[in-house]
């Protein structure tokens, strides 16, 4: 299966769809997304006063290359320009090793809070002897995981104070359960597991439990993607590609130094993790609130990812905790969730990460290249004058000459595409 798919972004929708069955995706998935998709139904057992659906573009970003395997990604965003960068990121990646990645084990953290604590020491010490206990019955919470490949993992111990300036401190311990969720994101599991362990923690250390819930800090369970870049693939009109390398290592220092910078630059690393996370059904508050807790870890909120010019080439790197699951959820619920799923032939929650992850990096090094060259406002602006172009009627092969017009005239007012279109159709 190639994911190389030349003029992909000229076709329709209908059209599209053909190539990618050509392209080798299942036929049931074709079929599946050219149907409709969450019905109301469904929607209606999903969460609480629904009232209707509520629809978003389900695109598919091509040409990706992932650790030697050809994938088409499915992305579910509303923001223009995001597919297409990947897309032709994902294009000069495969010209070399295209991405390659790595996820750990899909190990979640369980937190049992105990607090107050007056004698956190002794707590700790009253736990610490009653850890073959404790890691016996969190086993048998969760039996049935153990036969996929999953379950316990380990137990941690941790003091935790609370200390603000003016106000009376708090002593507290908390209990970490590492739980391998295999394919499951895994929140369901771990609160069931938090909360039936929580008894026993009560019992061993005599004190009372606070809160029983699982940790979005999933530092257990990071992704990691690289790529390397040949600069002459970067070059400009403007700059030769060594100079837009520079550029791009530049503008990543900027993220690393500045924590207002690092915030715009991680955005655009979600618009591509995010996107196949609602095209997959995942939890994607999750993972931002992971991936975001994870880059603030040395007391300076950092950029997810990195990039630098080594050996004449352009070398980027993403590591962040990545809490997807195939299993569970709305994934079971909504059938465009299921097509997707099929159409990128996931196998697994890691893959499903590994896939995430090589997108957000080739959605930043998309956002890097453009900041660092023409500015990012001028692919904006031709995306938008494609919907200007039809609000002004014109037809499917009228749109990119009319949008040709409107960025060369560098003006996107509907009368401008109103005159544009006469004048190609020959009418003064
Ligand atoms: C816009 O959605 C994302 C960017 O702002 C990311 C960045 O600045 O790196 C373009």
């Amino acid at each position: 299966m190639s994911s190389r798919i030349p003029g992909f972004y000229k076709l329709g929708p209908e059209g599209r769809l053909d190539a990618l069955e050509r392209a080798g995706v299942p036929s049931e998935a074709i079929e599946g997304l050219r149907s409709e998709g969450l019905s109301l139904p469904a929607a209606d057992l999903m969460v609480e006063n629904v009232v209707s659906t509520f629809s978003l573009p389900n695109a598919v970003a091509v040409n990706f290359r992932i650790d030697g395997r050809d994938r088409l990604v499915p992305m579910v965003v509303e923001e223009p320009s995001v597919v297409a960068a990947v897309s032709n990121v994902a294009r000069l990646a495969r010209q070399g090793d295209g991405f390659l990645t790595d996820a750990d084990p899909s190990v979640m953290i369980a937190q049992i809070q105990v607090v107050p604590c007056a004698h956190p020491e002794a707590t700790l010490a009253r736990l610490c002897e009653a850890l073959p206990r404790l890691e016996a019955e969190a086993h048998a919470v969760h039996p049935r995981l153990v036969e996929r490949g999953g379950g316990v993992r380990g137990i941690e111990l941790h003091h935790r104070r609370y200390e603000e300036d003016g106000r009376p401190t708090e002593d507290m311990v908390v209990v970490h359960i590492l739980l391998d969720c295999v394919d499951a994101m895994g929140a369901n599991m771990l609160n069931t597991l938090a909360e039936e362990l929580a008894p026993t923690v009560a019992e061993i250390t005599g004190e009372p439990i606070g809160l029983r819930i699982l940790s979005n800090l999933a530092d257990r369970r990071k992704t990691r993607a690289r790529v390397r870049i040949d600069p002459q693939a970067l070059a400009t009109e403007a700059m030769d590609g060594l100079e837009v390398a520079r550029a791009i290592a530049q503008a990543w220092r900027f993220a690393w130094a500045d924590p207002y910078r690092a915030a715009t630059h991680n955005k655009g690393v979600m618009n591509g993790i995010d996107s196949v996370a609602l095209a997959t059904g995942n939890d994607w508050r999750a993972i931002e609130a992971g991936a975001h807790a994870w880059c603030a870890r040395d007391g300076q909120y950092r950029p997810m990812t990195r990039w630098e010019v080594r050996d004449g080439m352009l070398e980027g790197s993403l590591e962040i905790p990545m809490q997807f699951g195939t299993v569970g959820g709305p994934i079971r619920v909504h059938p465009t969730v299921q097509h997707n799923l099929a159409l990128l032939g996931a196998a697994g929650a890691r893959d499903l990460s590994r896939v995430a992850a090589a997108v957000g990096l080739a959605q930043n090094l998309g956002a890097l290249k453009a900041l660092a060259t023409e500015g990012i406002q001028c692919g904006h602006m031709r995306m938008h004058a494609r919907t200007v172009a039809a609000t002004a009627g014109a037809q499917p092969h009228e749109v990119a000459r009319v949008t040709t017009e409107l960025v060369r005239a560098r003006s996107f007012s509907v009368e401008t595409a109103a005159r544009a279109l006469r004048q190609l159709r020959g009418e003064g």
